[in-house]
C-alpha cells in the first residue's frame, strides 16, 4: 500500500482486536510491520487473533481489558507508555450494538452501551492523550457508525452512545491541533462482521442473529483498507461502506428524504 511505510516500527494500539474490523486491522497493521496492542475482553480471542499473525506474532501483545470498567484504564495506559516508551496509534475499534426498542430497553441497559462504546472509548483516550501531547505526536480514531449520524429504530442507545462520540472527538482534534495529535472517526455502514451477532436485546442478551444487511456488507479485510487509508490521508471522518453510506448525504442535505428513506428500511 502507497505511504502505508509510515506504521512501520510504530506502536498501534487497536481495542475490539479479537473480531471483526478491529481483528483484520490487526493483519492488516502486523503486515506493515507495526508493533501491535491489541484488546477487548477476550484474553482467548486475543491469543488466537496474535497466533493468526504467523511470523509477525512477535510483534503483538495481547493486553484484555473491559470498556465497561474503566476503574484500571489508567494503570492499564501507563504500563504500555512504560513497555513501549511511546503509543502512536490508537484505534478505538470495540463496541456493541443493540436490538430494541426504546420502551422495552431498561436504564440500565442504555447505561451499559454508553459504558462500553462511549465510556470505555473516552476513557482510554483520556488517558493515553497527555502522553500523546507530552511527545507532541499521535493519532487516535474513534469508530462511529451511520446510525452515530442518524437514529435508526432499534438502536437507540447505541445510535445515541455513537452520536457522543462524534462531539467529543471533533472536540479532541480543535483543542489539539497545536499539540499536533491526529484524530479521525470511523463511519462504517454494513461490514460483515459479528456485531449484529452480538447486538444486546432488551434483556441486555444477544441478539444471536446475522442482519441481512451485515450479510452483504464489505468483508472487515476490505474496510481495514479503507480504514488504514484514511489514517493514512489523515481524513477527519473516515466512511466505510457501500451504497447505505449515501443515507449520510441525504440525511444532512435532504432530511426528510431521508426519513421516507427509513421508513422503510427493514430494520433486524
Ligand atoms: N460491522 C458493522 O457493520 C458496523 C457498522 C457500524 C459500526 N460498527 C462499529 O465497528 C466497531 C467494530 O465492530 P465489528 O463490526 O467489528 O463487531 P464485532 O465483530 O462484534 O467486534 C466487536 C469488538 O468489540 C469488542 N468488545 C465488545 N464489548 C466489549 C467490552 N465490553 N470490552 C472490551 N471489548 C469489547 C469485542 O471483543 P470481545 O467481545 O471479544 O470482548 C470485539 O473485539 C464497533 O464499534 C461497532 O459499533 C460496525
Amino acid at each position: 500500500m502507497k505511504n502505508s511505510n509510515i506504521f512501520k516500527d510504530k506502536v498501534i494500539w487497536i481495542t475490539g482486536a479479537s473480531s471483526g474490523i478491529g481483528e483484520a486491522l490487526v493483519y492488516e497493521f502486523a503486515g506493515l510491520g507495526a508493533r501491535l496492542v491489541i484488546s477487548s475482553n477476550e484474553p482467548a480471542g486475543l491469543e488466537r487473533v496474535k497466533n493468526n499473525c504467523g511470523k509477525n506474532a512477535g510483534m503483538v501483545k495481547c493486553v484484555p481489558f473491559d470498556l465497561s470498567d474503566t476503574s484500571e484504564i489508567g494503570e492499564i495506559v501507563a504500563k504500555q507508555v512504560r513497555d513501549y516508551g511511546q503509543i502512536d496509534f490508537l484505534l478505538n475499534i470495540g463496541g456493541i450494538s443493540q436490538r430494541a426498542r426504546i420502551e422495552e430497553t431498561p436504564l440500565w441497559l442504555d447505561r451499559k452501551i454508553f459504558e462500553i462504546n462511549y465510556f470505555g472509548t473516552i476513557s482510554i483516550t483520556k488517558a493515553v492523550l497527555p502522553f500523546m501531547i507530552s511527545r507532541k505526536s499521535g493519532y487516535i480514531a474513534a469508530t462511529s457508525s451511520i446510525t452515530g449520524r442518524f437514529g435508526f429504530p432499534l438502536r437507540s442507545a447505541y445510535s445515541a452512545s455513537k452520536q457522543a462520540l462524534h462531539g467529543f472527538f471533533e472536540t479532541l482534534y480543535l483543542e489539539n491541533k497545536t499539540s499536533n495529535i491526529r484524530t479521525s472517526v470511523i463511519i462504517p455502514g454494513r461490514v460483515r462482521t459479528q456485531i449484529s451477532m452480538h447486538a444486546l436485546d432488551a434483556r441486555g442478551i444477544e441478539h444471536g442473529k446475522m442482519d441481512e444487511g451485515q450479510a452483504i456488507g464489505l468483508t472487515p479485510a476490505k474496510a481495514a483498507r479503507i480504514i488504514i487509508r484514511g489514517i493514512v490521508k489523515n481524513k477527519r471522518e473516515i466512511p466505510v461502506g457501500k451504497k447505505e453510506m449515501t443515507l449520510l448525504y441525504i440525511r444532512r442535505i435532504w432530511p426528510w428524504l431521508f426519513f421516507r428513506i427509513a421508513d422503510k428500511i427493514k430494520s433486524t
